[in-house]
């Protein structure tokens, strides 16, 4: 990202993940990930997603969930809007999309930059793995809030490739979340 766009609008990546690194079961990718994460994981979702005010996710995400989240904005990318616009259109049984949801084809980078202009200053990046990927090869992202489960899967979709995207963030604070074991991470991008 262009540090003058930096400067506009901040990235926040929300993640669950198991203690073994991966954000979705094998048997549960079409799943929402509140399947297996706890409540307080979901009130910390829930309240950090509504503070920031617009969620970016991709088209299997956004299917997992299967509605507009209430109080947020929600940026769907998929490489068809006009058909995944009607598709949802139809699912949610309305005449038009809600206000709170859009389909684009934009990139990233001209996402944040189109959300930067109609005045939003943060964005949630809300997954999944392909758009965790995408962003942080970009450098798009400038801080990741990771909830760390006390579950081990073994197998499913890893939160990234491999770990050297952790290489440019630095860990500045662990919070417990409840009495069973679950973490957050929060992860700071290093300056340049
Ligand atoms: N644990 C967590 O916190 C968490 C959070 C979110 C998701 N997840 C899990 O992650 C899984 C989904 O991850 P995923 O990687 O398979 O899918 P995803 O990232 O949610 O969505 C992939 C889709 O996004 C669209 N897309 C991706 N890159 C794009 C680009 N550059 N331009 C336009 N569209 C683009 C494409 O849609 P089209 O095919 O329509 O073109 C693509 O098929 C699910 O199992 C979900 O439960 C877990």
């Amino acid at each position: 990202m262009s540090e003058k766009l930096r400067s506009r609008i901040k990235d926040t990546l929300i993640v669950a993940s198991s203690k073994d690194g991966y954000i979705s079961p094998a048997d549960g990718v079409e799943l929402p990930s509140t399947k297996w994460t706890s409540k307080e994981d979901y009130q910390f979702f829930t309240e950090k997603t509504q503070e920031i005010g617009v969620m970016i996710m991709g088209r299997a995400t956004y299917e997992t969930i299967g509605h507009p989240l209430p109080r947020r904005l929600i940026i769907v990318l998929t490489s068809d809007s006009d058909k995944q616009s009607e598709l949802a259109r139809q699912k949610l049984k309305m005449d038009y999309l809600p206000n709170n949801l859009r389909f684009t084809s934009k990139s990233p980078q001209e996402v944040l930059e189109a959300l930067a202009n109609e005045g939003y200053e943060q964005v949630a990046l809300c997954g999944g793995a392909s758009l965790y990927q995408l962003f942080t090869d970009e450098d798009l992202v400038d801080e990741m809030f990771i909830t760390i489960e006390p579950i081990e899967f073994g197998d499913g979709i890893k939160l990234f490739k491999d770990n050297k995207v952790f290489g440019n963030f630095q860990l500045v604070k662990e919070m417990p979340l409840n009495q069973q074991g679950t973490i957050v991470q929060h992860w700071v991008r290093k300056a340049d």
